[in-house]
């Protein structure tokens, strides 16, 4: 079974967000990559979490116990999410960047002079300055890899040439904010493997889109967001047991030094967390009701929900794409061929000859249409195409959004062209 209108249908009621209207007219959420709308079952779960058990973990008494086992269950929980097995490699913080800027801290204190690491120019800055910093404070030199000008897809050849057995990290996102466009990490982790590197992948713009395989791809560690994928503003942090058991974290001395709470400073969010862990099951949900299947596994559930996400996002990015393609002067960066779907995500950096970033965000934004303006923190990107300071205009689709809303977006670009001309 496909991503059929029943079923977006179903989607779209738990997100009451989606109800909201503004003169007279459903709002559309194209802001999805600054981070997505909630389904009720998220926030019932914080709920649940705040008024029932809400206790600090540890302690020997019921709330705590119960605390203990949902926080257990949700590391197990993100596992599944993102293909891993072990729930204790999975680390919780307030957000990516917060988790890779203590981490790149606790890595950098193994490398020194000599060292090199490599990161991309197509990244968000949270996978770029975290480690620029860490590279500076160790005397580590520091490499970005290119993108392609046709196409803004990253430079392999480019890779391949920046790694050296001096290499010591590759820093890449599994998908850009900024383009959509697809990185072929396992490729990647074969390459930096070769010369002995570890690799670290920013899966933030993946996350909602795709399912996460940290096996597949035979990556070191990887971060993620789930306020990105329909949960609450939470990040998690992976990496593999012997690693994040032997790199010493930044932490204070009475708390545990086991994985993963070493790796966890302070008190969590635990509403967050059990936020979290509903927002997994509300898209492995979506998997089940495909299967037919109310008890498939969380794993098997979440691959058959983003292989109908996958390609019901793909209808929307031909349309997106082709509609776009009709009006005068507008130009999208990167994957623009409607043939090679299968290398992009949803979302889509656009400009107009004649009309400002911020003005047609804004004027979307008058007719209820929310879509980004900016860099959107690929400040190295968007500074390398020459867009600084005003950077670009982000339309990004999720599984949420429909036809109907592109056709409502197209008409009013159409419109504010036309006007714009005359
Ligand atoms: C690709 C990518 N990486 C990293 C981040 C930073 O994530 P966070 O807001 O969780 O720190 C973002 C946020 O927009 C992102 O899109």
């Amino acid at each position: 079974m496909k991503f059929d209108q029943a079923l977006i249908d179903s989607c779209r009621q738990q997100f009451p967000a989606l109800e909201r209207q503004q003169n007279g007219k459903p709002v559309v959420f194209f802001d999805g990559p600054a981070g997505t709308q909630v389904p009720r079952c998220v926030v019932s779960a914080m709920s649940e979490y705040l008024l029932n058990r809400n206790a600090n973990h540890g302690g020997q008494f019921a709330t705590s116990v119960e605390s203990d086992k949902l926080l257990h269950e949700a590391h197990q929980a993100h596992a599944d999410f993102i293909g891993a097995t072990d729930g204790d490699e999975v680390a919780f913080g307030q957000n990516m960047t917060s988790l890779t800027f203590a981490f790149s801290r606790a890595l950098g204190r193994t490398w020194s002079s000599g060292d090199e690491i490599i990161v991309t120019s197509l990244d968000h800055d949270a996978n770029i300055t975290p480690w620029v910093i860490a590279a500076g404070e160790a005397g580590a030199k520091v490499h970005f890899v290119g993108y392609h000008a046709d196409d803004c897809t990253l430079d392999m050849d480019d890779l391949a040439d920046k790694l050296n057995d001096k290499t010591r990290l590759v820093a890449v996102g599994c998908a850009s904010n900024a383009t959509g466009g697809l990185n072929p990490v396992k490729r990647v982790a074969e390459m930096a493997h070769q010369v002995g590197a570890r690799v670290f992948l920013d899966a933030v713009h993946f996350g909602p889109h795709s399912l996460i395989d940290v096996s597949d791809w035979n990556c070191d560690f990887l971060a993620c967001s789930d306020y990105k994928f329909f949960g609450p503003h939470l990040g998690l942090l992976w990496g593999r047991r012997e690693l994040m058991e032997s790199i010493q974290p930044y932490k204070v001395r009475p708390s545990d030094n086991r994985i993963p709470s070493r790796w966890m400073t302070g008190t969590q969010s635990h509403e967050s967390i059990a936020g979290g862990m509903a927002c997994i099951d509300y898209i492995a949900d979506i998997g089940r009701s495909i299967l037919g299947d109310k008890h498939a596994d969380r794993r098997r559930a979440l691959r058959s929900a983003f292989e109908a996400i996958v390609e019901y996002e793909q209808s929307l990015s031909k349309k997106l794409i082709d509609g776009l393609a009709q009006i005068d002067g507008i130009e999208i960066y990167g994957i623009s061929d409607t043939s090679r779907l299968n290398e992009r995500f949803p979302t889509f950096s656009i400009r107009h000859k004649n009309i400002p970033p911020v003005e047609l965000a804004r004027q979307l934004g008058q007719l209820g249409i929310f879509v980004w303006n900016g860099n959107y923190y690929a400040l190295e990107f968007s500074t390398r195409m020459g867009f600084e300071p005003e950077g670009m205009v982000r339309i990004g689709l999720v599984h949420y959004n429909t036809a109907a809303e592109i056709d409502r977006l197209l008409a009013a670009i159409e419109q504010m062209v036309s006007v714009f001309a005359s």
